[in-house]
C-alpha cells in the first residue's frame, strides 16, 4: 500500500473532510474512511461490500474488468499450464516460486502430514451415511481443533505454520474419507509416494480389494482443477476466515467456518446446482426456455455457473477449464458426452443473447469443472468439497496474512438501523 499523499474531500453537512487515499501496486485507489465516524460522525453504506476493501493483501489481484487472475504476480493461465498445485500453494504461503530445495523441503512437509489422526476414523462414523460430504467436511474440519490443540495457539508463529500445513496436506485425506464414509467403502489411507492430485484420486477411487492404477491424464487435470480454485482475493469465504479469524479463534476453526461460506450455491455450491441444471435441461432443444426463465424477473431460476461480482468481461479460469474439459473428455472416450453439448450450446447461446450482453455474465469457474468431475467418476455432492480442498490455500494463505499483520483488529461492520426506537414494554395482558 502506498500512500500517496493523494486525498479526497467530502462535503457534509457544511463541514469538509479530507479523505486519504491509498494506491495499490495495480488497481483502482482506495479511500481510507477509517476516521470518517469519528471526524464527521456518519457511516458508509456497502450490503454487499460491493465497494469496499475489507484488508490489504498482497496474495491475489483481479481485474474483472480485463479478466486477469494473478497470484503473487503470476497469471493464472501461466500457474495452470507450467505449474503443479503444491508449488503454487508455496507460492501463496511465502509469496515466491520456491527453488528445487525448498519444493523438495516443502512436498516433504507436506506429504508427513496427510494422515489423520486415527481416533478421527471414529469421529466421522458418528455421522449418518447419507449426510452431505460438506456437512461432514465443516464438522470434521471444526474438529480438527481438538485433535491438533497443539497447533492452535495463533500467537506462536511455528504453530502457525504447522497448521497451515496440517491443513493443506489433510483436507483431501479428509475430504477422500467423507466420500467414502457416504459410499459404505473403507477409508484409504494417503500414499506419500504419489503427487498431491494423483494421491487424492487414489484416496477417492481404490478400493483394498484389487490394484489401482492412477491415470497421469486424470491427475493432471485434478491438480489443474486444485490450482483454478485456489485463491481469489477477498471473496465470500475468505472474508469470512478473516472475520472470524479477527476474533483470534484458532485456525481450524476459521477454515471451518470458511467452508460453511462455501456450501452455499451462489458461491462454492454452484458447480454441483450448474451440473444439476444442465441435467434437468437435458437436451440442446430445452436451451431457450432455460434461457428464458433466467432472463425473466418473476422467476428465481438463475443460470448456474453464469455472472460474478468481480469478472464483467471473461473469467480466466472457466477458459483453462473448458479446455481441460475437451482433453478430460477426449481421453475418457467421452467426447460426445450430452452435457458438455447441452454446456457448450447454452453458452454460445447465452453469450449471444442481448440480457446476458447487457449484464455482463458469462461462464465462471463452476461452469465447467462439474462436467470434469463428473466424467473423472465423483458424485455432484462431492464437487463442492473439492473446492473446498483446494481453496484451503487460498484461506490459509490469507490467514497467515491477516495474523501476522500488526493493523489486525476485529471485524465488526456498523448498521443502518431501520427498526423501532426507543418504546416501553408493554404487559402481556394489555397487548
Ligand atoms: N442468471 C441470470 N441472471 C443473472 C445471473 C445468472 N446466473 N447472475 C446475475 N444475473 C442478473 C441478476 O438478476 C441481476 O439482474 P438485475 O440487475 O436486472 O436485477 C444482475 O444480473 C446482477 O446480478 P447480481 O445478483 O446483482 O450480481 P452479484 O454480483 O451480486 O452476483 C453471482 C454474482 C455470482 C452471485 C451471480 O451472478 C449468480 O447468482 N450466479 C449464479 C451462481 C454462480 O454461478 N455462482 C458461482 C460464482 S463463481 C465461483 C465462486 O465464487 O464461488
Amino acid at each position: 500500500m502506498t500512500d500517496t499523499k493523494k486525498t479526497a474531500q467530502l462535503s457534509l453537512n457544511g463541514e469538509t473532510y479530507e479523505l486519504p487515499i491509498f494506491s495499490p501496486t495495480t488497481g483502482p485507489d482506495v479511500l481510507d474512511i477509517r476516521k470518517l465516524y469519528g471526524q464527521a460522525g456518519v457511516f458508509t453504506y456497502d450490503p454487499g461490500f460491493t465497494s469496499t476493501a475489507s484488508c490489504d493483501s498482497t496474495i491475489t489481484y483481479i481485474d474483472g474488468g480485463k479478466g486477469e487472475l494473478l497470484h503473487r504476480g503470476y497469471p493464472i493461465d501461466q500457474l495452470a499450464s507450467k505449474s503443479h498445485h503444491l508449488e503454487v500453494c508455496y507460492l501463496m504461503l511465502y509469496g515466491e516460486l520456491p527453488t528445487a530445495a525448498q519444493l523438495e523441503d516443502f512436498e516433504t512437509r507436506v506429504t508427513r502430514h496427510t494422515m489423520v489422526h486415527e481416533q478421527m476414523h471414529n469421529f466421522f462414523r458418528g455421522f449418518r451415511r447419507d449426510a452431505h460430504p460438506m456437512a461432514t467436511l465443516v464438522g470434521v474440519v471444526g474438529a480438527m481443533s481438538a485433535f491438533y490443540h497443539d497447533s492452535t495457539d495463533i500467537n506462536d508463529p511455528w504453530q502457525r505454520e504447522v497448521a497451515a500445513i496440517r491443513l493443506i496436506a489433510k483436507l483431501p485425506t479428509i475430504a477422500a474419507m467423507a466420500y467414502k464414509y457416504s459410499i459404505g467403502q473403507p477409508f484409504v489411507y494417503p500414499r506419500n509416494d504419489l503427487d498431491y492430485a494423483a494421491n487424492f484420486l487414489h484416496m477417492c477411487f481404490s478400493v483394498p480389494a484389487e490394484e489401482y492404477h492412477v491415470d497421469p491424464i486424470l491427475a493432471r487435470a485434478m491438480d489443474r482443477i486444485f490450482i483454478l480454485h485456489a485463491d481469489h482475493e477477498q471473496n465470500a469465504s475468505t472474508s469470512t476466515v478473516r472475520l472470524a479469524s479477527s476474533s483470534g479463534a484458532n485456525p481450524f476453526a476459521c477454515i471451518a467456518a470458511g467452508i460453511a461460506c462455501l456450501w452455499g450455491p451462489a458461491h462454492g455450491g454452484a458447480n454441483q446446482a450448474c451440473l444439476e441444471m444442465l441435467k434437468e435441461i437435458g437436451s440442446v432443444d430445452r436451451i431457450p426456455e432455460f434461457i428464458e426463465r433466467a432472463k425473466d424477473k418473476n422467476d428465481p431460476f438463475r443460470l448456474m455457473g453464469f455472472g460474478h461480482r468481480v469478472y464483467k468481461n471473461t473469467d480466466p479460469r472457466a477458459k483453462v477449464l473448458k479446455q481441460s474439459a475437451d482433453e478430460v473428455l477426449e481421453l475418457l472416450g467421452v467426447e460426445n458426452n450430452p452435457l458438455l453439448q447441452v454446456a457448450k450450446e447454452l453458452e454460445r447461446t447465452a453469450l449471444n443473447d442481448e440480457y446476458f450482453i447487457e449484464k455482463k455474465l458469462f461462464p465462471n469457474v463452476d461452469f465447467y469443472s462439474g462436467i470434469i468431475l463428473e466424467a473423472m467418476g465423483f458424485p455432484t455432492s462431492m464437487f463442492t468439497p473439492i473446492f473446498a480442498l483446494s481453496r484451503t490455500v487460498g484461506w490459509i494463505s490469507q490467514w497467515k496474512e491477516m495474523i501476522a499483520d500488526p493493523q489486525n483488529k476485529i471485524g465488526r461492520p456498523r448498521q443502518l438501523y431501520l427498526g423501532e426506537t426507543e418504546r416501553n414494554y408493554v404487559d402481556i395482558e394489555s397487548r
